[in-house]
């Protein structure tokens, strides 16, 4: 069956095969329906039925014969370890730190945040998590404790657990001051936190509030799998909107597994056993759905990378991990890739290595451009598949399925929509548009398993930011073109929110705290084009009448002030001091027009700009920056 006909067994009778996607799936009481589309546009997928995620991740593949392969491989070359942990060694490390959490009270329905660096302890908690039907937050490592501390405001968790550090090239980043933090500006602190020490940098424990993780499991009885409700909550996970205020994606149980088992199969072609390696971050979705819970669902080994494509120790990093695990798929942001090409161009360094396994490269976060998809597809001699999809979505929208068929890559395109997904590119009207015409891409109502079922407590601002603009349609966010033969193109965002280094991020957000700056009087953030990182942060800064504090100092104050309140992960280092921001009439601040500019692209003068010499002084001003795009 060719891909043409899975995609039309969806269309004729999507009940029928997501029910039958489900057989995978190990359910203590199986659903008697997939969809229930009874209080749309919330829809609910396998909400009758009940199963354990992390019954299906692990235990299972114990009871199944697979106790002894490796279900992850930690490969650390900051701290120069590595260590196997088998399916059997996960499901009593799992049982285990799922016990001592219930023992402490937590129990189904509870949210903990994890505020984790890249190590086996990090996947054993979520799983730990998904054991109790306790529901996770994952926190990436490079946000600051302002971040933190909105996130902990908005999912109120019983405990966070988290570790001493992580390790960054050339630093150690001290975890355990940020968390004091913030709880501390909190207005909902933890009952308690669980610290890891790691030896690279222990931690102070705060008493009676912190628990070390060994200690703190010592002695406690392990737990079992606790069922919980299809639709019921597996995760929340924090994303960038258009404000400061970022949203809690929420996870349902049932169709996530049913969905990522699905792909794990028909998307990126792997078997039970083999080795699948997602160079990401636990604390992006891509850390979630295919570092974590994917290749575990599918009983594949899982690749566990706590490093980067380039400096540790160098642009051949990739290549020595994909020969020394036998890495079937690999799956990582082109950034990564283009941070490896600038270093070996000639591709050196894949000489080196034995890359007989793997079998296909795919790569989604940011547009793969098409200069670095070529290289990767000379220098590794595989299928390089760009695939699209977003936190929201928690697996492809679309992509190039090689477990059913190998379509033609296009360079450029991000393939054809996966089952469940009925994409459309819509004029501003919601009207669908021809093939080859840009435009804003929506999918129809419902969404396919494993999609977010609404933003945590925020049911109406789920509905205002996805499916108000385009009725009946899911609103992505992202502009697009559809070709003749039914391939995607990913173009740009409509929104403020930028992409930097596959991270996703919010201008406004940056905004609000370069506004708080004492002499700042206004200011715009704008994604710029960058040759290494997609996009970077640009902001612009207006001051207040009557300062006259050098520019050069407040420009340094800005950069500081982002990544104190955001983090290092915002790669906030540019700004300059401008007299005026465009507008249009009404006020608008004109940041596109800005970024075009900013890239030396052309645009067309806004209609209602208010004064269009300012475009004048805002392009001289950027020149000043020194752009690298
Ligand atoms: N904890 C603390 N700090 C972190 C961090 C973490 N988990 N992850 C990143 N940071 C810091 C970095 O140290 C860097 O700090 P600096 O300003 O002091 O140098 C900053 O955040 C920006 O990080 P990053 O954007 O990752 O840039 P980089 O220069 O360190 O590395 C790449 C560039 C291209 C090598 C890197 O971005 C990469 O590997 N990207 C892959 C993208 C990816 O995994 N995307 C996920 C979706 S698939
Ligand atoms: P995130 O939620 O962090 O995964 O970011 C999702 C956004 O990243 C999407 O809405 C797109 O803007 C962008 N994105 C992800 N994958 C691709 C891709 N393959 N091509 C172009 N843009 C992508």
């Amino acid at each position: 069956m060719g891909y043409q006909d899975v995609y039309s067994n969806w269309q004729d009778d999507p009940e029928r095969f997501w029910m039958r996607a489900a057989e995978t799936i190990d359910w203590t009481k199986p659903p008697t329906r997939a969809l229930d589309d009874s209080a749309a546009p919330f829809y609910r997928w396998f909400a009758d039925g009940a199963a354990n995620t992390c019954w299906n991740a692990v235990d299972r593949h114990v009871e199944g014969g697979r106790g002894e392969q490796a279900a992850i491989l930690y490969d650390s070359p900051v701290t120069k370890t590595q260590r196997t942990i088998t399916y059997r060694e996960l499901q009593i490390q799992v049982a285990r730190l799922a016990g001592a959490l219930a023992s402490r009270g937590i129990v189904k329905g509870d949210r903990l945040i994890l505020y984790m660096p890249m190590v086996p302890e990090a996947l054993v908690a979520m799983l730990a998590c998904a054991r109790l039907g306790a529901i996770h937050s994952v926190v990436f490592g490079g946000f600051a404790a302002n971040e933190l501390a909105v996130r902990i405001d908005d999912a109120k968790p019983k405990a966070i657990l988290s570790a001493s550090c992580g390790i960054e090239p050339g630093r150690i980043v001290a975890y355990k001051p940020l968390l004091d933090e913030a709880i501390a500006l909190a207005s909902h602190p933890p009952e308690f936190c669980v610290i890891l020490q790691r030896p690279e940098q222990a931690a102070d424990l705060v008493t009676g509030r912190d628990e070390d993780w060994q200690v703190f499991q010592h002695q406690t009885p392990p737990a079992v799998c606790v069922p919980v409700g299809g639709n019921d909550p597996l995760y929340i996970l924090y994303t960038s909107g258009t404000t400061g205020q970022p949203k809690g994606v929420v996870r349902p149980s049932g169709g996530h597994m049913v969905a990522l088992s699905w792909s794990m199969r028909h998307l990126y072609g792997v078997e039970p056993g083999d080795v699948y390696w997602a160079a990401s971050d636990v604390g992006w979705v891509v850390g979630h759905s295919y570092i974590c819970y994917g290749p575990l669902l599918a009983g594949c080994t899982t690749v566990l990378y706590e490093g980067k494509p380039v400096g540790t120790p160098d642009a051949g990093a990739f290549w020595r991990v994909i020969s020394e695990h036998r890495v079937k798929t690999l799956f990582t942001a082109p950034t990564a890739f283009r941070a490896i090409k600038r270093q070996d161009p000639n591709g050196d360094h894949v000489g080196r290595y034995d890359l007989s396994s793997l079998e296909s490269l795919f790569l989604a976060g940011e547009r793969a451009d098409p200069d670095t998809l070529v290289w990767a597809e000379q220098k590794l001699g595989v299928p390089v598949i760009d695939h699209w999809w977003q936190t929201e979505t928690g697996w492809a929208i679309a992509g190039n399925p090689v477990g059913v068929e190998l379509l033609p890559v296009k360079h450029g395109s991000a393939g054809v929509p996966m089952p469940g997904y009925h994409v459309q590119v819509l004029d501003e009207g919601g009207v669908p548009l021809p093939a080859g015409t840009l435009g804003a891409i929506a999918i129809e109502l419902p969404l396919p398993p494993g999609t977010l079922t609404t933003l945590w407590r925020a049911d109406q601002r789920f509905e205002d930011g996805y499916l108000t603009t385009f009725k009946g349609y899911y609103e992505t966010g992202d502009a697009g073109i559809i070709d003749d033969d039914g391939y995607l193109s990913i173009m740009a965002r409509t929104d403020d929110v930028i992409n930097v280094a596959g991270h996703r991020l919010s201008t406004g957000a940056m905004e609000e705290v370069l506004a708080a700056h004492p002499d700042v009087a206004e200011c715009a953030v704008i994604g710029v084009r960058d040759a290494l990182k997609g996009q970077l942060p640009l902001g612009l800064l207006c001051l207040n009448a009557g300062c006259d504090r050098p520019h050069a100092d407040i420009v340094v104050e800005a950069i500081q002030l982002v990544r104190l309140n955001i983090g290092p992960v915002a790669a906030f280092k540019l700004a300059v001091v401008v007299d005026r921001l465009p507008k249009t009439r009404s006020g608008k601040i004109l940041r596109g027009t800005m970024a075009k500019i900013a890239d030396s692209e052309p645009y067309k003068l806004p209609a209602t700009i208010d004064d269009p010499t300012i475009l004048d002084e805002i392009a001289a001003a950027l020149k000043t920056t020194g752009l690298s795009g």
